[in-house]
């Protein structure tokens, strides 16, 4: 029997996965199944608070993530994995914890604020959106985790939900354990462009990308803005193709080419080549266990079906015991 203590987080399907969620995110979730009881769901419910002009590609971009989790290593064996929707226990629990959430709270939320600031290409004047932390406090305390990893931008949404837990707490009595913040070092991993990767400013590097496609990507990566012609001598330091060789070139290899690079005895072109083929090379296992799991898609079916089945009996044994606590 499992004695881990359980933690849980989420993504929305708002596109498959690239090397920023990747590195930020997911090979972190693989570490932690090692040392804990994990949930990982897919938040589908949450890409309709900014998508829910264009629903198509939800359902399509829910397979391609757990097609994306497998691969790189979340296993059934070990984690729960499943599909908010596919659970309505998250509905029933949002709405009663929408009744005692207090407006302010929802409306001094960085994040919320952040992006009604931010973001004008959507329309985000809706409810859902003012209301998505107590959605995502539902997610969270119907697990009743010890911990939920997230990178610094999401703490915010773990502190309103311990918030939330606390005030259920006190208005119905114990239920729900207050979940901590894992603080997850995300890495800036940038895009061709030299913007932070992200799926919408078309610059991302996606796992499910072919060599022939990570070297056309590689090859157009702006590198050190200051190096003009093969002639100059460059500098790694500022050089986004170098970050990469960190992540994935051998050190003795890394450090010749960053030797190079200072003394111009390198071309960027070559560098380029250099670091997309041992890009391709470290990205090789998860295309192919994509490969399988793409002809393979009943398999990928029957995880979701029986990891949706694990998390609702959970869910629904929270639940039982939230309307005993609120006598309705
Ligand atoms: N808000 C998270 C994001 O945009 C996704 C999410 C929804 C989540 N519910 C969650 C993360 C619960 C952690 C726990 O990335
Ligand atoms: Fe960047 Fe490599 Fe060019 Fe140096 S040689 S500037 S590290 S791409």
């Amino acid at each position: 029997m499992s004695r881990k203590k359980r933690i849980l987080s989420g993504m929305r399907p708002t596109g498959p996965l690239h090397l920023g969620n990747l590195l930020g995110a997911l090979a972190n979730w693989v570490k932690l199944q090692d040392e804990y009881e994990c949930f990982y769901f897919i938040a589908d419910w949450h890409a309709l608070t900014s998508d829910y002009e264009n629903t198509a590609l939800i359902e399509r971009y829910r397979k391609e993530i757990m097609i994306d989790w497998l691969s790189t290593g979340l296993t059934p064996e070990k984690s729960t994995l499943f599909v908010q929707s596919e659970i309505k226990e998250h509905a029933e629990l949002y709405l009663i914890l929408g009744m005692i959430t207090p407006v302010s709270w929802l409306e001094r939320n960085p994040t919320y604020k952040e992006q009604i600031a931010q973001i004008s290409n959507k329309d985000l004047s809706n409810f859902g959106f003012l209301g998505y932390p107590i959605l995502q406090a539902a997610d969270i305390i119907m697990y009743k985790p010890y911990g939920v990893p997230v990178g610094v931008d999401q703490a915010p949404h773990v502190e309103i939900t311990r918030e939330i837990a606390r005030r259920f707490n006190y208005l119905y009595g114990d239920v729900f354990p207050e979940p901590k913040v894992i603080l997850t070092e995300t890495p800036k991993i940038l895009g061709m462009d030299r913007r932070k990767m992200s799926k919408s400013y078309d610059n991302a590097i996606f796992l499910s990308d072919t060599p022939e496609q990570i070297s056309t990507k590689v090859s157009q990566m702006i590198t050190d803005p200051q190096r003009a012609r093969r002639s100059d001598p460059g500098n790694p330091d500022v050089c986004n193709v170098f970050d990469f060789h960190k992540w994935y070139t051998p050190a003795a290899e890394a450090k010749e080419i960053d030797r190079d690079c200072r003394s111009a005895q390198i071309g960027c072109v070559e560098c380029k080549k250099k670091m997309a083929l041992n890009l391709s090379k470290a990205l090789e296992p998860i295309r192919e266990k994509r490969a399988y799991y793409e002809a393979h898609p009943h398999q990928v079916d029957e995880i979701m079906a029986d990891g949706c089945g694990r998390a609702r009996k959970t869910a629904r044994s929270t639940m039982e015991s939230v309307r005993a606590a609120i006598k309705i």
